[in-house]
């Protein structure tokens, strides 16, 4: 009975996920008139990963209309069947002429064959959310700060715990994202900067022992396969002790693990998240999940066109670090957006421009 129950709400999940996304059409923060004669017309295009979270399905849309607000062509792609699929999409890109290709990778390890096409061909690359890995063939990276993402989730987790219970110790359990996303170690090494003193010193004790990258990731950002390890954490290592906290990655994991600690009949612990989702930002105001993070999309977006029309118009874009983000091959010069913690506390505030997300907080 257990499986197939899972299986519906996996689905179920996934539909909702589909939903919410097209019902957040917020609409495209406009960037300043682009058109002119450098934009008319000139193809940018966008390769997308899979729709593993609301975030990318948002900026789709958003993609489309801003970059033809800004007089371009957009050629929008999403790479729902993997990485091969997502290789000959920007194959695609390079010989239909883009003059831009923006990439928010599956993989950012494995598409150094057709960055290299599109540099050789004259596009400028950019990659958005994820960085691109190992290769010299890409000019920029736009981004929330990743690191920084992590860190507040560290701290999220830590003030959730003490705001429930004063004294620690606390029992705690982490999760890491997909391991083929590049962003997913950043995330778990900036929640770590908080966490691992913690641990050190006695405050957290990681009950299973699973305190490496390795141990902890969630293969294609699935929440089948993090409520699955949950299920397994919690028959293996609470049937007396109390868990404490989780540490969440992202929102749609957050809420797989809360399915799971529910189904075990166990409370819900702090998890925390990332992505202000619709679902979650519920959850939150309904007192369930602790936190999330914004990365508001319109803004990721704007600034990508906006890099985009300072590269056709042969401008400097913005950059704002130079140190960070070593791909391996070269240091990517970053335009960094900063993200925002948002807790039951603070989340009227935090969505105030947001229409869709403000909604739920009244
Ligand atoms: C993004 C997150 C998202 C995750 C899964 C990451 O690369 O930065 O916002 O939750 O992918 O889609």
């Amino acid at each position: 009975m257990r499986t197939p129950f899972k299986a519906m709400l996996a689905v179920s999940a996934v539909a909702a996920l589909a939903l919410t996304g097209c019902g957040r059409q917020d609409t495209a923060t406009s960037t300043s008139s682009g058109s002119g004669a450098a934009a008319s017309g000139t193809m940018i295009g966008v390769a997308l990963p899979q729709k593993t979270s609301e975030n990318w399905v948002l900026a789709e849309n958003l993609f489309n209309d801003g970059l033809k607000a800004a007089g371009f062509t957009p050629n929008v792609q999403f790479a729902n069947g993997g990485v091969s699929e997502q290789q000959n999409q920007i194959q695609t890109m390079v010989t239909k002429g883009a003059k831009v290709i923006i990439v928010g990778a599956i993989d950012g390890s494995q598409l150094g064959t057709q960055l290299k096409a599109a540099k050789d061909a004259g596009a400028t690359v950019i990659a958005y959310d994820r960085l691109l890995k190992n290769t010299d063939a890409v000019d920029y990276y736009v981004a929330y700060d990743n690191r920084k993402v992590g860190q507040l989730q560290g701290q999220a987790l830590l003030d959730g715990m003490k705001a429930k219970k004063p004294n620690g110790p606390y029992n705690i359990e982490l999760f890491a994202g997909s391991p083929d996303d590049a962003n997913a170690q950043v995330f778990f090494d900036g929640a770590m900067d908080v966490l691992k003193p913690k641990i050190a010193d006695g405050t957290l004790n990681v009950v299973s022992g699973q305190k490496e990258f390795a141990q902890v990731v969630t293969q294609g950002w699935k929440a089948e396969n993090a409520q699955k390890r949950m299920d397994t954490l919690l028959v293996g290592n609470y049937t007396t002790a109390t868990l404490d906290g989780v540490l969440s990655p992202n929102d749609t994991l957050a809420r797989a693990i809360i399915t799971s600690c529910k189904a075990a009949g166990k409370p819900v612990p702090v998890v925390t998240g990332q992505d202000s989702e619709v679902e979650s930002v519920k959850s939150i105001m309904a007192g369930e999940q602790y936190s999330t993070i914004n990365k508001d999309t319109r803004n990721l977006v704007k600034a990508s066109i906006e890099m985009v029309q300072a590269i056709v118009k042969g401008q400097k874009p913005t950059v704002t670090d130079t140190t960070q983000y070593n791909n391996g091959v070269k240091i990517v010069p970053a335009n960094l957006l900063a993200p925002v913690i948002v807790t039951k506390a603070n989340a009227k505030e935090a969505y105030a421009n947001d229409p869709t997300l403000s909604a739920l907080t009244k």
